[in-house]
């Protein structure tokens, strides 16, 4: 790692770190200037501003916090020193959008201590990268400050105008974050989730929101005014928010800014402010394309408990096996399996066996079947959000899996509370989610988490947590009341939802006339469906239709193709809510895919392929919307041809009203 001990100055103030120290206020920028954050401490109280290419973005923000019982860490302070250094370097990823990430960013490190009284200190640290900033409260081991209750933060976002910001709400709707993303001013939100993504008046695109969260409540953010926001952690049952003890962080406090949507899709800034991988030997951490008896449940098909529509059987999954053993999938998720899910499973949770399986499936003839087969099961540990149950069965749980090679484990929290009263995403979930990641690790176990708390880079520091829900997945579809997802949504969700990491979505649907209650329906062509694997990143990835909806279908090759992690990642072009490029690079070949969505309108798209490297002609699979396609009365029509391409060429695509397309690019 390469520090250099540097000075580094805004476009407008001219300061050394001496002068600095002597003005209680201090600046620095990002490595390309084109960011800068102002701290200032005048009359005691800390605060940031944050400008982007000479335009502020952020106004004067407060920054502080508030305990129970104590008075808080957030006046009376003066400045006791400014601490800058720069660093640049590169990292490699075991997997990922990109191979390699650059950490190039200069830190400022406040320290602050009160003036009189009991002289608390308190440290910020800000760190500046070319995409955006993160700044976290560091509280150093002291007399006067030991064990403490974290009352409020009191970190200000203060906009210089009423900006529209892309949000859904916090607990009120749901508490996994399954609503829509909806777009107004900042007046008409209340509170509201992050990551939140802004659209400022100036044409700039700017999300807000946290990295590491780590043993703290999630941070939500709080309307102040009609320009601002404050922190709002997110409480215990009793209302505190966070139990803690001195020497603590914050998790770092995320501001990435764009000109480009595509700009905040590809920022690296979140996996930058985790730590380095505490597991060392990756090598059993697979990305793997998957099936699973799964969207049967869903379609009401089979069920999840016993009867004769049982659909975790023996025979069932082996023909699963048999399936994607054929057509070269890694995985089959099996959910349902144990015992627990006989009646309303999803009230209480406390009934699940995790190492029972029902009469019906017989763990270790799957696990030899699958071996053979050189296919993994997937397991699934539904919790129902009784978290106690699970962790009282967790270790002989995974412990049982890794006896039978199961690799991946899908976990589940279908319920508004945990235990039965805690928030999934206040310090309570946010441990119980960490506990379960480790123990994962240590049964060399990858997790795929539904129903989590919001990601924020710790697949950094943990590579085994693979994927996420954490918002309305294509399951909605089956069966939801509102009828299901709207075409707009899967091209809203690549700047908002996926600025906190890999999404299990669950693409893949062939089939589009399915009855189910409440007439829920898939709301995209086929073709969107193909280009959502490009889409949408997540390194466990599933094709979630029934099989026999693929045997024979020429399109299935597109799906057996693409990889689930990629070396480079592109957004060629994009507008939040209505249509989305992207380009990636196949993490082992020099293919590359790009895929392209549009919401309810039929768009014409003209796509330049400069990203395709300049040394290679490229054959390319191209799959669009067929002649009369439409998310609407019409899904089916898919046109595949194959043409030859270069890096010079322009290509022209239709989409239909919901539709898509996807290309695959391999060199000749
Ligand atoms: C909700 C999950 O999102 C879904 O994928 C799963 O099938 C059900 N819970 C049952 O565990």
């Amino acid at each position: 790692m390469k520090y250099i001990f540097q000075l580094l100055i805004c476009v407008t103030i001219s300061l050394s770190l001496q002068n600095c120290a002597q003005h209680n206020e201090c600046s620095v920028t990002s490595p390309d200037e084109n960011i800068c954050l102002k701290f200032s401490a005048e009359r005691g109280i800390p605060m940031y501003k944050v400008e982007y290419k000479g335009e502020i973005v952020i106004e004067s923000s407060k920054l502080g916090i508030d305990f129970k019982g104590l008075s808080g860490l957030k006046e009376n302070f003066e400045v006791v020193d400014f601490k800058m250094q720069s660093v640049n370097e590169n990292w490699d990823q075991p997997w990922g959008e990109f191979k390699t990430i650059t950490d190039n960013h200069n830190e400022l490190i406040v320290e602050l201590r009160e003036k009189n009284g009991e002289k608390r200190q308190m440290n910020i640290v800000f760190r500046l990268f070319n995409d955006g900033l993160g700044f976290r409260y560091v509280i150093p081991e002291q007399l006067n400050l030991d064990e403490v209750v974290i009352a409020n933060e009191l970190t200000q976002f203060n906009f210089s105008k009423e900006n529209d910001v892309w949000w859904i709400p916090v607990h009120s709707e749901n508490s996994y974050y399954e609503s829509f993303y909806r777009k107004s001013k900042i007046s008409e939100t209340d509170t509201i989730n992050t990551p939140a993504t802004f659209e400022l008046k100036n044409g700039l695109y700017m999300s807000i929101h946290e990295a590491n969260l780590t043993d703290y409540a999630s941070m939500t953010l709080r309307k102040t005014s009609n320009k601002s926001y404050e922190a709002e952690l997110v409480p215990w049952s009793n209302g505190d928010k966070v139990y803690t003890k001195a020497p603590f962080k914050s998790p770092w406090r995320t501001i990435i800014i764009g000109d480009e949507p595509g700009d905040l899709a590809t920022s690296t800034l979140t996996l930058n402010l985790n730590e380095p991988s505490l597991i060392k030997d990756t090598s059993w951490i697979e990305p793997s394309k998957y099936i699973g008896i799964w969207w049967g449940m869903h379609l009401e098909k089979f069920t999840w408990g016993q009867g004769p529509n049982h659909g975790a059987t023996t025979e069932n999954t082996k023909q699963y096996i048999d399936f994607a053993a054929k057509h070269g999938f890694d995985g089959v998720l099996v959910e349902g399996w144990n015992v627990g899910w006989d009646g309303e499973w999803f009230k209480d949770g406390s009934d699940f066996s995790f190492t029972q399986a029902y009469p019906d499936f017989n763990l270790e003839e799957i696990g030899l079947y699958a071996a053979q087969n050189n296919v993994r099961l997937i397991g699934h540990h539904e919790t129902a959000g009784a978290v106690s149950n699970y962790e009282a069965q967790m270790e002989d749980a995974f412990k049982l899996y890794q006896k039978n090679a199961v690799n991946a484990v899908k976990t589940g929290y279908v319920n508004k509370y945990l235990d039965g009263k805690e928030w999934h995403d206040g310090q309570f979930g946010v441990r119980h989610y960490r506990k379960v990641i480790e123990t994962a690790a240590k049964h060399q176990i990858m997790i795929d988490n539904h129903e989590p708390v919001k990601g924020t880079g710790l697949q950094r520091t943990y590579p085994n947590l693979m994927t996420q829900e954490g918002a309305r997945g294509q399951e909605y579809d089956a069966w939801s009341k509102d009828g299901g997802n709207p075409p707009s949504h899967t091209t809203i969700i690549p700047f908002t939802r996926m600025l906190a990491g890999p999404f299990d979505f669950t693409p893949g649907t062939f089939n589009f006339d399915y009855e189910t209650a409440n007439k829920a329906r898939v709301q995209t062509t086929l073709a969107k469906q193909l280009a959502l694997y490009v889409i949408i990143f997540s390194p466990q990835q599933m094709a979630s239709d029934l099989p026999k909806n693929y045997e024979g279908h020429k399109a299935f090759e597109f799906i057996k193709q693409v990889p689930v992690v990629w070396s480079d990642t592109k957004v060629l072009d994009a507008e939040i809510g209505e249509f989305v490029i992207t380009a990636r690079k196949d993490w082992n070949s020099e293919d590359w895919y790009l895929g392209t969505i549009t919401n309810e309108a039929s768009r014409l798209l003209e796509i330049d392929l400069s990203f395709l490297d300049t040394n290679f002609r490229y054959k390319a699979e191209i799959y669009t919307d067929g002649d009369v396609a439409s998310y609407e009365d019409n899904p089916y029509p898919v046109d595949i041809e194959t043409k030859e391409l270069t890096n010079k060429d322009r290509l022209k695509i239709l989409l239909s009203p919901g539709g898509g397309a996807a290309i695959k690019f391999t060199p000749i």
